[in-house]
């Protein structure tokens, strides 16, 4: 569905002093990792990702950056956005056991997708990551679903001290020690902490969630391309699967700013 909407913000929820969650209601159709564009109709378009979808309601978690961002912050229950999408790939809905690796603000897209793999009656362990307590986010949303989740802060002021990354280095060297535990990963976060758990999964297949700068968000302008593919993070993205991100010479190491100018990470 590309076509643009006019909606009415319905809900706003309050998860940091950083970052909201804005529902609507309207039958977006969406899949677990797909994103939206939205326009608050003062300083351009962004994309989010879809944090959670319903039949009839639709949410996207916001954390306040720059300018854009800071609009939308003002922005109260009953006043209007723009919306197009949903667009792009989605993950793949496995069966068996399978491992989310969350960080930031990125983690909340999650929640849609722990959603459906619940629903597919598939196995969740979450690793929910974030710098600290403050930032830390959707943790009673998470619990309400029933899966598994192990919480982590960089500083250990809520859950396990240290990063997503090691507490999934440690899951993954005892499902090597211990025979096949996971039967796919997930990663959606920081690029730099899906380049860190790479390494860690030669023997699983997984997919990640990754983020480029978009304009056009249809494939149009190239903006989002990633070298040496060419695969346009819009379209063919933003869910890549392990025979693709193993191909991207860019992945970890620069990204384009809108001009297409490299920026290294
Ligand atoms: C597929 C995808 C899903 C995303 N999902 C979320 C989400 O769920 N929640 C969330 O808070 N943010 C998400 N983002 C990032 C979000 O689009 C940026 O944080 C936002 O555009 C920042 O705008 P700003 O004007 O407030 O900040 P700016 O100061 O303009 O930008 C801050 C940083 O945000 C990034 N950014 C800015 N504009 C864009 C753009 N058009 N496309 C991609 N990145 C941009 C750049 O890295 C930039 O350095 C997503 C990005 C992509 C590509
Ligand atoms: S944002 Fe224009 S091709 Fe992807």
């Amino acid at each position: 569905m590309n076509n643009r909407r006019t909606l009415k913000i319905a809900k706003i929820e309050t998860e940091t002093d950083d970052i909201k969650t804005y529902s609507f209601k309207y039958s977006l159709n969406a899949k677990p990792g797909q994103f939206i564009m939205l326009t608050d109709f003062e300083g351009g378009e962004k994309p989010f990702s879809i944090s959670d979808c319903t039949e009839d309601v639709f949410s996207i978690t916001v954390k306040r950056i720059g300018e854009f961002t800071s609009h939308l912050f003002q922005k109260r229950v009953g006043d209007y956005v723009s919306i197009r999408g949903a667009y792009g790939s989605s993950f793949f809905i496995s069966k068996g056991k399978v491992l989310l690796v969350g960080g930031g603000y990125a983690v909340p897209t999650f929640y849609f997708l722990s959603k459906v793999l619940k629903e597919n009656g598939t196995e969740v362990t979450l690793i929910n990551g974030a710098r600290t307590k403050d930032e830390h986010l959707f943790s009673k949303k998470f619990n309400g679903l029933g899966i598994k989740v192990i919480n982590t802060t960089d500083d250990g002021s809520f859950g396990e001290k240290g990063t997503s990354v090691d507490v999934a280095k440690r899951m993954l060297n005892n499902q090597r020690e211990n025979g096949k535990m996971f039967d796919f990963v997930y990663a959606s976060g920081p690029e730099m902490m899906m380049k860190a758990l790479q390494p860690l999964l030669d023997n699983v297949e997984y997919e990640f969630l990754l983020e480029r700068y978009m304009k056009c968000a249809i494939g149009i302008c190239g903006n989002c391309t990633m070298d040496p593919l060419g695969i346009r993070l819009c379209v063919e993205g933003p869910v890549l699967p392990k025979k693709l991100v193993e191909q991207l010479t860019e992945f970890g190491k620069y990204h384009r700013d809108a001009s297409g100018k490299r920026i290294k990470y």
